[in-house]
């Protein structure tokens, strides 16, 4: 992969006037939300599928795949790094002193988001231990609202009234969504409404820490000059070390007498795999497009989920009320995106 942020190092507002980059930039942009689309749609599936699965032995603990999956992530930053650096072992220890170790003070900065984005991971299995996948995408949605706020508050955005528009008809799509799922003709299996609503409230915390963290970074990546990588390997190194103090201090006891792998099967590495995968690739979106894109790729995942989860899964029998609610969803998304006159930059710094 180049490295079009080397290029434009001096002024970060320069950088920001190019963005997105008309050939390869532009390029990455697409690239990066096509695969978000496909890592979206497949982690909720497996991540669903793994926590529900019925097996003999101790199921996997999430806490430690949470782990799993920062610890690849920065392996694979690291190795992205050291391609960048024409594959030297010197260059990148150089880069990673220089940009990691000697400036402490702005890796510091990456607690924040890695904090949240850490609590945000953990609620994620939460979610998909107690919500049917389609319900848990749906609501999940309910992020690219507080995603415009913050990014109002952060970053100093302008909405356009379709934008705010968009943001009302997505809180009734939501709700909808929401609407009658405990009577006879519940669309999902073996959930109770306890731990449903324990489902609907990670889900709706993860909204808020999805928007922040989200924000937060596209501010820190926008406004700096370091790579996207660097950033990463940096997230990745606080989202480990926050990691492990939740695993030891939830599961600590079953770690102890079971081991931090206990459970795990292909299943579980892939949903490793998928997890850090999506680190790397919202980081790229963040960079190459912005959180706006990144909430048209994960509309499109839903209709994808949806589709898989009812032919496929069988574990989830959509109401017409869902489709009502989903249909206002995945319009909003559009409206939120459309922009009446193309702007090269949406973020007014
Ligand atoms: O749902 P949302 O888009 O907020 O999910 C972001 C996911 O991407 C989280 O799992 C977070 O840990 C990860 N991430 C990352 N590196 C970034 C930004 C997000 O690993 N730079």
């Amino acid at each position: 992969m180049s490295d079009p942020e080397k290029e434009e190092v001096e002024d970060p507002k320069i950088e920001e006037i190019k963005s997105p980059e008309p050939t390869m930039g532009s390029h990455l942009k697409y690239i990066s939300l096509g695969i978000l689309v496909f890592q979206t749609t497949s982690l909720v599936l497996t991540m669903r599928y793994s926590r529900t699965l019925k097996e003999d032995g101790p199921r996997y603990l999430s806490s430690t795949a949470v782990v799993a999956a920062e610890v690849l992530k920065i392996i694979t930053c690291i190795f992205l790094v050291y391609k960048d650096n024409s594959c030297s072992v010197r260059a990148l220890n150089r880069v990673l002193h220089e940009e990691i170790i000697n400036k402490p003070f702005d890796t510091l900065k990456l607690a924040i988001p890695a904090v949240i984005y850490t609590l945000q991971n953990n609620l994620l299995y939460v979610a998909l231990s107690n919500l049917d996948a389609a319900t848990y995408q749906v609501t999940y949605q309910l992020k690219i609202l507080t995603t415009a706020l913050f990014s109002v508050s952060m970053l100093q955005k302008r909405l356009t009234k379709f934008q705010w528009l968009s943001l009302v008809i997505l809180m009734l799509g939501v709700t909808f969504v929401q609407w009658p799922t405990d009577s006879s003709s519940a669309p999902s299996k073996d959930v109770s409404s306890g731990s449903r609503f324990m489902g609907l409230m990670a889900v709706l915390t993860a909204c808020f820490s999805s928007g922040f963290a989200g924000v937060y970074f596209e501010k820190i990546l926008k406004e700096t000059k370091q790579s996207v990588w660097i950033r990463n390997i940096q997230l990745g190194f606080f989202g480990g070390i926050f990691g492990l103090v939740g695993v030891y201090a939830y599961d600590g006891d079953s770690v102890s007498k079971g081991g931090f792998f206990q459970g795990y099967n292909n299943l579980t590495w892939t949903v490793v795999v998928l997890q850090a995968l999506g680190g790397l690739v919202v980081a790229a979106v963040i960079k190459y497009a912005d959180n706006i894109l990144k909430g048209f790729a994960t509309s499109l995942s839903i209709i994808l989920s949806t589709l898989i989860s009812y032919f496929w899964l069988q574990d989830f029998v959509p109401t017409s009320v869902f489709f009502v609610g989903a249909i206002f969803v995945i319009s909003a998304t559009f409206l939120y995106g459309y922009d009446p006159k193309p702007s090269v930059n949406p973020v007014k710094a």
